[in-house]
């Protein structure tokens, strides 16, 4: 099994970040936990961070006929972006959205998200432990 974990807008800061809403762990921390959890389940575990919505609906596209499945926390993105919501679509591969913080306890503009209609499930609120929450259900689904 091999999954693709895609982190959005500003998660290169995580970490230093407003770290009363997204904690203190690092994304180098985040990447080499959810590596090891997939490797722990005989699964490849690669990462990516960008600032840019093209550099992130790229991956996306190139992931096609190596990914079985995507980990997406798009940030701010999660709330604007037609184009990474499309790019989820197009390759119809099963996606999960993670958020550290719950975007629904915050400002009303994160209550609406463009990519959760194309993605099987949101996990939201367990700070880092979102992601291998996120990777542990993807994996069980996968392996049905
Ligand atoms: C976030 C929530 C988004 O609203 C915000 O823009 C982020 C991080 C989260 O992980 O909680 O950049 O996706």
């Amino acid at each position: 099994m091999n999954i693709l974990v895609l982190h959005g807008p500003n998660l290169n800061l995580l970490g230093a970040r407003e770290p009363e809403v997204y904690g203190k762990t690092t994304l180098a921390e985040i990447d080499a936990a959810l590596i090891k959890q997939g490797r722990d389940r005989g699964a490849e575990v690669r990462c990516f961070q960008s600032n840019h919505e093209g550099a992130l609906i790229d991956r996306i596209h190139e992931a096609r006929g190596w990914a079985h499945g995507l980990i997406v926390n798009a940030g701010g993105l999660t709330h604007t972006s037609v184009a990474l919501r499309d790019a989820i679509a197009s390759v119809a591969l099963p996606a999960i959205e993670v958020h550290l913080s719950n975007v629904f306890a915050r400002e009303e503009f994160r209550h609406r998200s463009l990519i959760s209609g194309v993605c099987v499930a949101v996990v939201s609120g367990f700070g880092a432990s979102s992601y291998r929450l996120g990777l542990e259900g993807l994996l069980e689904r996968l392996a049905r």
